[in-house]
Order: structure tokens, then sequence, then C-alpha cells
């Protein structure tokens, strides 16, 4: 659990920005999988960021009163029949107490209080058009306050979303946030590490799998960040393959993406290493080509540089380098320019990350070009090389070799700290520690 002045603290940061306004935070619903079984619930990022609350059917509001603000949490009452079935619930006293709210009520009171706290508030935060029956809550509390003629001189009239505020805030990692994803992507470097151990041939993706999530469960991670990709020979060409379930081959690759999530923070680490320990000339050639962009992209991320030189950077070297293999056109201008590199390198080299895999934040700056890097910003520096089968022009000898190497990347005053750098990335380091055996597979 989130310390509660950390959260407090968030709250006064992003009051600061909202003027006099109501906030309204509704939580995430719960997703039904099949008949009685729903999905594990995750938490909604913001509301989470802002509140530290875990529970379905919860909203949060934050309104103007005499003293500054007020944070009121509506949430699922205690009740011990229910809670024989599904766990233990905060209720109203546990939001009082615990998690620092100044009101607390069942969540069943919300279309009875909300109004009252809509009224006399000229402005109302709210995220609008994500939810057909949240947008109806807010606007029957506003409708309500509006028919309060004796209490409600005015209400709110301007709609503002509080997304980009808070994905502002995320987007900024303070120490706290630092902490928590400094140990999710440490996990996550182990779950890597073992995955390596584990994979041989004739074992198959899903076991590398087991490897990686057992891993991440073992060290207290809640959950994965996003599906674990364990792609073998013709699937680590496949970018968000997770089926995982191909018995691995001699002379292949296997494209491992995976990251462990804990407090809601995820890493997002990507190696590929030869599933027989000893990578092959062509294989050797094409990884060798992603380390260079891959680390030279890294060079060019600090502190001034825009988000789009990272992505250019990488983009350069591995056209360079395809070219000189013979497996793209040239000229290099010409092969940019005209963009023919993204049969083979189709995805962007970075994203922000966070809460959110793909975290929260906007890319670009208020003239509309690429934003510059700050310290406290973290992104993923992650090109990538695939070359399918039946791959057009190019000589069979390269077909199903997938490559994606990806670290993760705090923006320091002095430049950049690699997160991941536990996970051996270059040549010798790969195959030697593929070469050891795995304490986890018989
Ligand atoms: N694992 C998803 C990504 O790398 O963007
Ligand atoms: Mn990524
Ligand atoms: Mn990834």
């Amino acid at each position: 659990m989130i310390d509660p002045s950390i959260l407090s603290d968030r709250r006064r940061r992003y009051l600061q920005q909202t003027g006099r306004a109501v906030t309204v935070l509704f939580s995430a619903p719960v997703a039904s999988r099949n008949s009685d079984v729903e999905y594990e619930y995750r938490p909604d990022a913001d509301f989470y960021y802002l509140t530290g609350f875990n529970e379905p059917d919860s909203v949060a509001v934050l309104s103007p009163d005499a003293d500054g603000w007020r944070f009121t949490l509506f949430v699922r009452p205690r009740d011990p029949a229910r809670e024989v079935w599904d766990g233990l619930r905060a209720g109203v006293e546990g939001a009082l107490a615990r998690h620092g709210a100044d009101v607390a009520h069942p969540i069943e009171k919300l279309d009875e209080e909300l109004p009252k706290l809509v009224e006399n508030v000229p402005v109302i935060f709210h995220r609008l058009g994500r939810s057909v029956s949240d947008d109806a809550r807010v606007h029957a509390a506003i409708r309500r306050a509006r028919s309060q003629v004796k209490s409600c001189f005015s209400w709110p009239t301007t709609f503002s979303d509080p997304s980009e505020l808070i994905a502002e805030m995320r987007l900024l990692k303070q120490e706290a946030d630092l902490g928590c994803l400094r140990r999710a992507v440490e996990i996550t470097c182990e779950g890597h590490r073992e995955a390596m151990r584990a994979a041989a041939p004739g074992r198959w993706e899903y076991e590398v799998e087991a490897v990686i999530e057992f891993c991440f469960r073992r060290r207290g991670a809640e959950s994965w960040g996003y599906p674990t990709i364990c792609g073998s020979g013709p699937n680590s060409c496949i970018l968000h393959y997770i089926e995982n379930s191909r018995r691995m081959e001699a002379g292949e690759l296997l494209l491992v993406d995976a990251g462990a999530e804990l407090e809601l923070y995820t890493g997002d680490c990507t190696r590929t290493f030869p599933v027989d320990g000893r990578f092959t000339p062509e294989q050797h050639a094409l990884y060798g080509l992603c380390l260079d962009a891959q680390k030279e992209a890294i060079r060019a991320a600090v502190p001034g540089a825009r988000f789009a030189d990272v992505h250019r950077t990488s983009v350069e070297v591995i056209v360079h380098g395809l070219i000189e293999l013979g497996l793209l056109a040239g000229p290099v201008d010409e092969a940019i320019e005209k963009e023919t590199y993204k049969s083979l390198f189709m995805h962007k080299t970075s994203h922000w990350l966070g809460m959110d895999v793909h975290d929260a934040g906007r890319y670009r700056d208020q003239a509309g070009d690429s934003r510059p890097l700050e310290p406290g910003m973290v992104l993923t520096v992650e090109p990538g090389i695939y070359v399918a089968a039946q791959s057009a022009g190019i000589d069979p000898k390269w077909w199903n070799i997938g490559i994606r190497i990806e670290d993760d990347l705090l923006i320091t005053p002095s430049g950049n700290e690699v997160l991941t750098a536990a996970v051996p990335k270059e040549i010798p380091d790969v195959e030697q520690l593929c070469a050891l055996p795995s304490a986890l597979l018989d």
C-alpha cells in the first residue's frame, strides 16, 4: 500500500492546477470473463494514482470547501455475507481510517450526495466519454443541483478533462514512483535472466512463460503489466504474439517481452536469444545491428533531446545496416524518406513507461513538435528487426529472424539510467547465460 502522505501530496499538487473546481473520478469496472468468472481486478491508473484505493465500485470526489479541499470517497460498504465470498472490503470506516478520505459514503449514496458536491462550483473535471453510465451519473448530479433553487445558485457550466493534468504528473516520476518502478523492473530482470536459462531445443514457449511468471509472483509482483510474449522462430516476427504454444527448435531465436507489475508500476523488457545458446551467423549479424541501434538510441536519450530523436537515431542505424547486409535497397536517405524500412522495422522505438505499460503523457509540446526529454521521465528504447518467412526479395537464410532489444530508461539530469541493465544483451554475455541450465525446469 502506498504511504498516505504520498497520496495526499499527489492530490495537493493536482488541486493546485484545477482552480475552483470539483473533480469526479470513477474507478474501473469489474470485467466479466465468462459465466460467473471475472477478470482479475485492476484499478484504473489515474484513479489509483490519486487515491491508492484498489476496490471496484468506488468514486473519488475532490471538491472545494470552506477550509480548502475535501476528499470524498464513495465505496462498497462492509458486507460480511459478501466478504465471505469476495474478501474484505475497506468500507466507509476503512476509507476514512486508512485511505485518507475526509468524508466517505456507501456507493449507493452517490446519486444523492454528488449533486451537493457540485453545487455552486463553476467547473467540473470529469473524464467525459469513457463510460456512458459514469457520464449519465455526472449529468444527473448537475441536473439535480440545478433544481435545488434554495441552496444552489450556480452549478458547473464548464466541463474539463482531468486526464491530461494527471498524465503530466504521472509522466514526471517522483521518488515514490521510482521506488515502485525500480522494484518492478528488478523483478522483471530476474524473470528475463531465468528465461535465458530455461530456453532449450524441445522445450515449449509456455514453459519459458511459466518460468518468467513464476519469478514475478515469487518475488511479490502482483501480476504482469501486459501478457508475456515468448515467440520462437517464426513467432519472433509477430510483434504481440502471446499464444506461447510452440515447441522451440535448435537454430532458432526466442524473443521474450515481459514485465512484472508492482503497485501498478510495470517493467517492460525484451531480450532475444538463441534457443540452443549460439547465434547463427545471420542471427549474429542482425542482432548486432539491432544492438548497435539500441545503444546509439540510448545515447541520444538525454535531457533536452526530443522524444522523436531517439527513434530517428535507431532508424538511421538500422537502415544503414540493413542496406549494408543486402536486406534493403539504398540509398539510406531514400529508404528513410520513403519509409521502405518499415517492412522490417514497423514500430516506433519508444513509449512512456509507468503505471501503464504504454504510459500516460503527451508526446508533443504545445507547438506540436516532438517533446523534449526531461529528468524524471521514463521511456523504453526498443528497436526491432523482423524478417518474416516469404519476405519478398530477401534471401531465405534471413527468414524467421525476429529481434527486439528493449530497455527501460530513466532520464536523469546528466543523461539517463538504464533501469534494466541487469539483463545481459551483449552477445558473449547472452550466450554465456543461455548456456547455464535452468534451476526451475528439469
Ligand atoms: N510490451 C509492449 C511493448 O513493448 O510496447
Ligand atoms: Mn515497450
Ligand atoms: Mn515490451
